[in-house]
């Protein structure tokens, strides 16, 4: 029932914003396959994958002036977009379902850094939710390799290069070296050139967001 619902969600973010919808989409597949790597349990990973989806779905709450904006944003503008972890914990936070408030609190969080500099709240190391850490890492990284009105996109081997940079800063080391292995194992099947709705290496018995399982765990 909750991916159904989320399905309605993802579906309104790309109505608003394809480019988004997109993004989460690559950003589901690799945090998954993170998790998977983790050893997350089946509703960990059920709530990881929820989350990762709709991780940016609060920018559906953005100004258009603002979301789309072809240029980097003023700092005031900054401030607007990033309300969007937060706009997207409320959405989600309204999902008529058990485990809303666990999955709505990985997405306020998506956006801390392991050294505390991050946002809306600032939390350090492991003050920030396992999975928020996970979404963090599979963002950067794919946002990185995605030409965007402020940056142009970046090779797999120059974003590796900045992401071991913010190791420490602004991801978990340790998942960092998970991450490391996995995208350098299949980055180029995975990164930019992905095809929606391709199965990440290893997890073959998962389906994408398109062709859900019955999982009666789910609702
Ligand atoms: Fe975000």
């Amino acid at each position: 029932m909750l991916f159904r619902q989320s399905d309605c969600l993802a579906v309104a973010l790309g109505k608003r914003d394809k480019y988004t919808e997109v993004h989460c989409d690559r950003v589901e597949m690799l945090c998954l396959q993170l998790g998977v790597r983790c050893n997350l349990s089946a509703s960990q990973l059920v709530r990881l994958r929820i989350a990762a989806r709709l991780h940016d779905v609060g920018k559906i709450g953005i100004p258009d002036h603002i979301l789309f904006k072809q240029g980097r944003l003023t700092p005031d503008e900054l401030v607007v977009m990033r309300t969007h972890s937060v706009l997207g914990q409320d959405i989600c936070n309204a999902l008529p379902y058990k485990d809303a408030a666990r999955v709505s609190r990985i997405i306020r969080h998506h956006h801390e850094s392991f050294n505390g500099s991050g946002y809306p709240d600032g939390l350090s190391g492991d003050q920030i939710p396992f999975c928020s850490r996970i979404i963090s890492l599979a963002d950067s990284y794919d946002a990185m390799l995605t030409t965007r009105p402020y940056q142009r996109a970046r090779s797999h081997c120059e974003v590796m290069d900045v992401m071991r940079q913010e190791c420490g800063k602004k991801s978990d080391p340790s998942l960092f070296a998970l991450f490391e292995q996995l995208v350098d194992a299949s980055y180029s099947r995975l990164g930019i050139r992905a095809r929606k709705g391709m199965l990440p290496a290893g997890i073959s018995g998962i389906t994408t967001r398109r062709r859900l399982p019955n999982d009666s765990s789910l609702s």
